[in-house]
């Protein structure tokens, strides 16, 4: 009857049936007539893509019921029996999933219960999730499971993990971060989850703020270049012809700059401000065909993001041109009521979220979010053709990612080798290295070293969060062959002590064990966290780690620090005691014998600051300060003063740069403003550096930045090479949001910099 009904609706649905294994004879023979019915057209969806016309007909054969419950996103957690933490085996409660997918028709679960999972648990959740949804439905519509692959596939006990976003910006190479997230994404689609959470689009321009550590860095311009790198390269097109995952921008809109720094509360961002440096990474996002989008929990001008029609509707879907699943976050509909007080009961908050646009709730532990919506429908309050449009944008996400040709794992053991290399690479060329006096690096190896600090024996410093579980700060969660620090440095150096931590050092243990020391190598930082339990009160690093630094100090031994850290914790009383800092982000799992290297200089550091690094606690100022923010420039001061500038980074070669031209003093026929510099590499050493092209308005109708990024690139160049770079402007590089809140070009005087050179040129 049901594969009947298929057949009357149209050929486009083949694809869903197609998906089935074929249990019955009688099955079998409906599938081949249909196959041969519909020959002529089958060229068009012989991939299993549903077309527009077909996805509409489909939702027109749903009830209400199987609708909102593609609107459904619950996580697996109320649906399994065990809790997988480490030493136990997860494992689903089969009568809630079939009661999920099949009473409830819920189109969409997620995450794990708190354990990472082998490839065979997988491959039997989604086994078990698809058949219920392929073989026992009416419609036979594939459930879409996601998760938060967010530096690498984080959720499977042998994923690839890589540095954090922070450490992949710090790169300043987008064809790694490309590289880092197609093997992200493919490792999580061999598991059959076609969907993935990441990236953060989200500026980090509030170092406070507990996932500063999950952006691409304070600058516009570098999240929306990086983002566009890992979204293209996770929705790549296999040859089957689809997306290998769907990505997710998050978090729409303006989550990143809550005022307090304090995760989930309120910002107030005026839309200028918003047009200029929050919205460009999702805007380009969009238009490279990101499927999925997620709403920031937060408000924005007294506004919940999830209840504004105005920024879901009017600026995602109408303005930008939004065509994918919007999806809340997690239990953003319940907050609406509970925490942000603009709902008087729950019903009403699935009532607004819904009317503001959002296609599929996060819900994610139960049905209430299904059964007000049906009712909501049912008594009128929300037309059905609401609903439609949602499920409509969800069928295609679906038909995307090639659900309805193979929803299935494919795994392959060979995959979970294949990343770790490049994990390895991208460690490499994250290292930032802030400070280097008097030649200490790289040491020689035959140094006597004391290694301390809590970082040090520590493989929840390395990684961060989003590592095997959420807040990645369960020790037992790890795989054994991970190594932290201190085995590679026992490892890479003849002669280290190391120095358990302890809250409560002994000053004199520690100072007898640093006199026997030539060289101390302190890892700092801080444990990792995120989101709410990330919340912190201050950026100052830990008072017991600074008095370790001192005390090191003291007993006159020189001091590298390395730092593992979440966001950038003010190190101005040690950063005078140093010999050298280095910044390592969170790594990931090669990151320790990355530092090694660095340290032994094996390799060259290379990575650049993609944020300010401030000194002080109050005074969190971006690169691209406004001129009046130096007021005390009148007194001759200067007051910005930051620890290290957005885009430092040394090198163990030296780079010179020279012959800075705007090669056009106009804009060219095509619109373009042509730039190039000279690079030298004039050390002994080969190397890498990252050509920073910024540009100054030097007076407009708004007032203009000190400086903007607008491209940038990074080289490698041998000891004693020089190399030509190129660059291309447009007028839109070097537009702005104007009064009236759209972008405009202003004639004028704009000076081009690249590293110590500049240029002014009068543009009309
Ligand atoms: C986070 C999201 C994440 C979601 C699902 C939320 O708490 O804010 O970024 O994707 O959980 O795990």
């Amino acid at each position: 009857m049901n594969a009947l009904r298929k057949h009357r609706i149209s050929m486009k649905t083949f694809s869903a049936i197609s998906n089935r294994p074929v249990k019955h004879l009688y099955s079998a023979v409906v599938v081949v007539c249909f196959l041969m019915a519909s020959m002529t057209f089958l060229a068009a969806d012989a991939k299993g893509q549903l077309s527009e016309e077909a996805i509409r007909e489909l939702v027109s054969e749903m009830t209400l019921a199987e609708k909102v419950g593609q609107m459904t996103q619950l996580t697996i957690q109320p649906l399994s029996e065990v809790k997988g933490f480490p030493g136990t085996a997860f494992k689903v409660d089969s009568s809630l999933l079939r009661e999920a997918i099949v009473d409830r028709h819920v189109g969409s679960l997620l995450n794990v219960y708190d354990m990472a999972m082998t490839t065979a648990q997988w491959e039997k959740l989604i086994n078990e999730i698809q058949d219920l949804a392929i073989n026992e439905t009416k419609h036979g519509i594939p459930v879409i499971y996601g998760i938060d692959a967010v530096h690498g596939n984080n959720y499977h006990v042998e994923a690839t993990l890589f540095p954090q976003n922070l450490g992949l910006a710090a790169t300043w190479n987008a064809d790694l971060v490309g590289a880092v997230s197609r093997q992200t994404a493919e490792e999580t689609r061999s598991l059959g989850i076609p969907w993935n959470f990441a990236p953060v689009l989200d500026v980090g321009r509030q170092p406070l703020w507990s996932r500063f550590f999950e952006t691409f860095g304070e600058d516009v311009h570098m999240a929306t270049v990086l983002g566009r790198a890992s979204i293209t390269s996770q929705q790549h097109v296999t040859p089957d012809g689809f997306a290998t995952v769907a990505a997710t921008g998050k978090h729409f809109l303006g989550y990143s700059l809550p005022l307090s720094g304090k995760d989930r509360t309120p910002a107030w961002i005026p839309e200028r401000m918003l047009r200029e440096y929050i919205l460009p990474p999702f805007k380009d996002a969009i238009d490279q065909g990101l499927l999925t989008m997620m709403v920031n929990s937060g408000e924005i001008n007294g506004e919940p993001v999830h209840a504004s029609h105005r920024i879901l509707t009017e600026l995602l879907k109408e303005e930008l041109g939004f065509k994918g699943i919007i999806v809340t976050d997690w239990e953003d509909i319940a907050k609406l009521h509970a925490s942000h007080r603009v709902a008087e009961s729950f019903k009403e908050a699935v009532r607004q979220v819904v009317e503001a646009g959002v296609d599929m709730a996060m819900v994610p532990y139960d049905y209430t979010f299904t059964d007000a919506l049906i009712e909501l429908v049912q008594e009128g309050v929300i037309p059905e053709s609401r609903i439609d449009e949602s499920v409509e944008r969800i069928l295609w996400v679906k038909s995307k990612v090639g659900l309805f040709a193979n929803a299935r794992p494919k795994p392959d053991a060979n995959i979970w080798t294949n990343g770790k290399a490049l994990s390895l690479e991208a460690a490499h060329e994250s290292i930032t290295l802030l400070k280097n006096e008097n030649g200490i690096l790289p040491l020689t190896g035959t140094e006597a070293i004391l290694l301390g600090g809590p970082g040090a024996d520590s493989k929840t410093f390395t990684h961060g969060s989003w590592s095997y579980t959420w807040q990645g700060i369960e020790r037992d969660a790890y795989p054994e062959s991970i190594a932290t620090f201190k085995d590679k440095m026992e490892a890479g150096f003849s002669a280290v002590a190391y120095l358990p931590w302890d809250e409560h050092q002994d000053p004199d243990k520690v100072r007898a064990l640093s006199h026997r020391a030539e060289v101390v190598v302190l890892a700092l930082g801080e444990v990792p966290s995120v989101e709410k339990p990330g919340d912190i009160e201050s950026l100052e690093l830990a008072a017991d780690q600074v008095e370790m630094a001192r005390t090191v100090v003291e007993s006159g031994a020189r001091l590298v620090v390395v730092l593992f850290q979440n966001r950038p914790r003010i190190i101005r009383q040690i950063e005078p005691l140093a010999d050298a800092i280095i910044l390592a982000y969170q790594p990931g799992p090669e990151g320790a014998g990355a530092v090694v290297d660095v340290l032994q200089g094996s390799v060259n550091p290379s990575g650049h600051l993609p944020f300010t690094y401030p000194r002080f606690s109050g005074s969190i100022v971006p690169y691209d300060y406004k001129w009046s923010e130096n007021a005390d420039i009148l007194f001759g001061q200067d007051a910005i003063n930051p620890q290290y500038p957005f885009g430092w980074g040394l090198s163990y070669t030296d780079f010179e740069y020279s012959n800075l031209k705007v090669d056009s003093k106009a804009f060219t026929a095509t619109g373009k403003l042509m730039v190039s510099v000279d690079i030298a590499n004039t050390g002994d050493r080969d190397g890498m550096d990252v050509i920073q092209l910024y540009s100054r308005d030097e007076y407009a109708s708004i007032t203009p930045s000190n400086k903007r990024l607008r491209a940038f690139r990074k080289v490698s160049l041998k000891a004693g090479e020089k190399s030509t770079q190129r660059f291309e402007l447009s007028k839109a590089d070097l537009s702005f949001i104007g009064r009236e809140n759209v972008s405009v070009f202003e004639p004028g005087a704009f000076t081009i910099m690249v590293d110590d050179q500049s240029t002014t040129v009068d543009l009309r």
